[in-house]
């Protein structure tokens, strides 16, 4: 039989996406910690549980296809993960800006699965897997709703970060 490149790449990228969203399940309990906005801290602990369903999506076409999901150990969302580490752990951060920055490494994650799903799900539909566009589909749906949800959480807490409902002296300090 002759070898189906793309059909290689596509179990490769698949690969790399299962890894990459096992470590955001242990990633995100970390920023539930974190975060001082109830309504992110709401939000991240409902991507966790549809996280775990972007797992089992993954697990299931994986064995439709009569392969191994793991192996594949995805450098990307380990750099992503590692830099909302560091936001985590930057000291003399206010608690808003601390959510600020949280926000921008999530979405950063998103963007990354963003770019990752839409591959895999256009190699699928060329490839004439009509079950796995569907479940593709559904996952790169919900990592855009989580995106937007993180935009427009953003948008009270960018500005919380600037201090303008706080003291006069963090106002004044703005322009210092
Ligand atoms: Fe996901």
């Amino acid at each position: 039989m002759e070898r189906n490149a793309l059909k290689e790449l596509y179990i490769d990228e698949l690969r790399d996406l299962y890894n990459a969203e096992n470590q955001l399940v242990k990633a995100l309990p970390k920023m539930v910690k974190a975060v001082t906005s109830e309504d992110l801290r709401a939000g991240f602990e409902e991507h966790l549980e549809q996280t775990k369903e972007h797992v089992e999506r993954l697990e299931q076409i994986f064995s439709s296809l009569g392969e191994e999901p793991t192996g594949k150990k995805c450098k990307g969302m380990k750099g992503l993960i590692e830099e909302g580490q560091e936001m985590i752990e930057e000291e003399g951060l206010e608690d808003e800006a601390l959510d600020a920055g949280i926000i921008s490494a999530a979405q950063r994650v998103e963007h990354y699965e963003i770019a990752g799903y839409g591959c895999v799900r256009t190699y699928a539909n060329i490839l004439g897997e009509k079950e796995a566009v569907s479940l593709l589909e559904k996952t790169l749906q919900e990592e855009k709703e989580a995106d937007k949800k993180l935009t427009e959480l953003a948008e009270t807490i960018n500005l919380e970060a600037t201090g303008e409902n706080g003291t006069e002296q963090t106002v004044l300090s703005r322009f210092l």
